[in-house]
């Protein structure tokens, strides 16, 4: 998926030679400072279409004005911000991505935008200049390569400039594209790996790919079955018994930090289809079940934008792959099986297999003496109930973490939301039988999967995000084609990026 030419540039709208402009146009039909310059410029030339815009300017409205004399673009569109103090970084990103793709169905190839002059309460230009960009990118993300006939438009978009101020800030507006391109490249590539269907995107699929963003920095180990068992992965090997397909269990290492420095973790649940199992699902929706590998996803997309970036961190990636099927000997409800740390695991429902596979691969991690943990799982429906497709979950079992990501989730606009994992919450998974059971009832299902992926960590700073809620998204946004979102990408990289400077 190749993406769009974004660039900033210092100097006045009417100047600029693009097919399109775009000026914001606040409530009540103000002009933004680049709007005022050329009214001036062009003797009020823009004084007779704002007097018929009778939108006055409401958030996401338009009006398209050709060939106004004084300039020297094709068009001017008139974008609506609404309310200028309500607007948030999030909002600038929907916004930039809404009318990217506006123009782009219009036929337009080259456009200079006017937004990072908007203000946003606490940010900078370059924060600003970072959420437009990534809106742009974001919301020209396609995946039709399964289509016979291409829905791509026939004059797509080319370019986009930001144009800025003040000249002294196209340095620092620069490397904030660098960051907004890295990071939307990075959820474009998790995107597409979760909108393979189960039957492209396999274990071994997940691995191959894996496999190829290997470099001099970034080392890569895929292990297979045999490999698998030798580790003695053996909660992963459970819930892979019933598939045709054998597991992967895949290990990155990227060494963009200081050499000895510990790296920090980032495990992925990677179910490339979950049937439930045993306990089956009811058909109904059941092919999203194809989404089950989003966490993977994520990790890998953060590799890959952290290789783009030379992030100045040292990194450890720990992905567990199966798919979790019903064959002859499929992993059954009352199976114990016995995970990678020695805990043992009473099976009451084999469809609460994500934490199960997610057991060996923290624990894998933690045996790697990583700085912190953190895991990214499409893990329960119960999140979905609870924060639906707005944030993420996050749990863990530190504060400083926890409050770290939720502040970049905040700012990256990939949001999560904190629930509470007191001692009490681990009651509900105890087991008559064995250490632990792989269910804890029906009250705070999130929460208690969060427990059971505790007892794996050791006493390492952790994190959990559930991003089963977040992870796609069949009805589309303005960011977002339908289906998978990248949701975790960017909110970690963000993370990283504040941890490393
Ligand atoms: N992959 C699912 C979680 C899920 C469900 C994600 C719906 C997104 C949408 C997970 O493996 C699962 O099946 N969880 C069960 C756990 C239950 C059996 C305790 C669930 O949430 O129903
Ligand atoms: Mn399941
Ligand atoms: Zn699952």
């Amino acid at each position: 998926m190749s993406m769009i030419t974004i660039n900033a540039r210092a100097g006045n709208a009417e100047k600029q030679h693009h097919d399109t402009v775009v000026l914001p146009l606040l409530d009540g039909r103000n002009l933004t400072p680049s709007g005022i310059q050329l009214q001036s410029a062009t003797n009020n030339g823009l004084t007779a279409y704002l007097r018929k815009f009778d939108t006055s300017g409401a958030f996401g409205e338009t009006l398209t004005i050709y060939k106004l004399e004084g300039t020297n673009c094709e068009r001017i569109v008139l974008l609506g911000v609404g309310d200028e103090k309500k607007l948030t970084l999030a909002k600038l990103r929907n916004l930039a991505g809404k009318i990217t793709r506006q123009l782009q169905k219009g036929g337009t190839r080259s456009v200079a935008l006017c937004l990072t002059e908007l203000n946003v309460r606490g940010a900078s230009t370059s924060d600003k200049a970072r959420a437009i960009a990534e809106g742009i990118w974001l919301s020209l993300y396609t995946f039709d390569k399964y289509k016979s006939e291409a829905k791509e438009p026939a004059r797509p978009l080319k370019s986009a400039t930001l144009l800025i101020e003040s000249r002294r800030e196209l340095g620092a507006v620069g490397r904030a594209i660098d960051v907004a391109r890295a990071a939307s490249s990075g959820v474009c590539f998790a995107r597409d790996l979760g909108n393979e269907p189960g039957n492209i995107c396999t274990p071994a699929f997940l691995g191959e790919q894996a496999a190829a963003l290997a470099d001099d920095k970034l080392q890569v180990e895929v292990f297979g079955q045999q490999e698998i068992e030798e580790l003695g992965l053996t909660a992963l090997l459970a819930v892979n018994q019933g598939s045709a397909h054998d597991a992967r269990f895949i290990v990155l290492r990227y060494n963009g930090g200081q050499e000895g420095e510990a790296p920090i973790a980032l495990v992925g649940k990677g179910l490339t289809f979950d049937s439930g199992g045993i306990s089956i699902k009811p058909a109904a929706q059941m092919d999203e079940m194809k989404f089950d590998m989003c966490g993977s996803a994520a990790v890998l997309g953060i590799f890959k934008a952290a290789k783009e970036l030379a992030l100045p961190r040292n990194l450890l990636g720990v992905i567990a792959s199966t798919e979790n099927m019903s064959g002859a000997a499929a992993y059954k409800p009352g199976d114990i099986i016995t995970a990678y740390n020695g805990t043992t695991i009473e099976v009451q429902n084999t469809d609460a297999e994500g934490r199960i596979i997610l057991a060996d691969a923290l624990a894998y991690a933690a045996e790697q003496n990583p700085a912190q943990i953190i895991d990214f799982a499409t893990l329960t429906g119960a999140c979905v109930i609870a924060l639906g497709g707005q944030a993420s979950g996050l749990l863990g079992n530190d504060d400083k973490l926890t409050r770290a990501l939720k502040k970049s989730g905040d700012a990256s606009g990939d949001r999560a939301w904190p629930l509470p994992m007191y001692d009490e919450y681990q009651e509900q998974i105890k087991s008559n039988i064995a250490d632990i059971k792989n269910i804890g009832g029906r009250e705070a299902g999130t929460i208690t999967a969060a427990c059971f992926l505790s007892r794996f960590v050791g006493k390492r700073p952790w994190a959990h995000l559930d991003i089963a809620g977040t992870a796609w998204n069949m009805k589309g946004s303005d960011t977002a084609t339908k289906g998978a979102t990248g949701a975790g990408v960017r909110l970690v990289l963000d993370y990283l990026l504040r941890s490393a400077s």
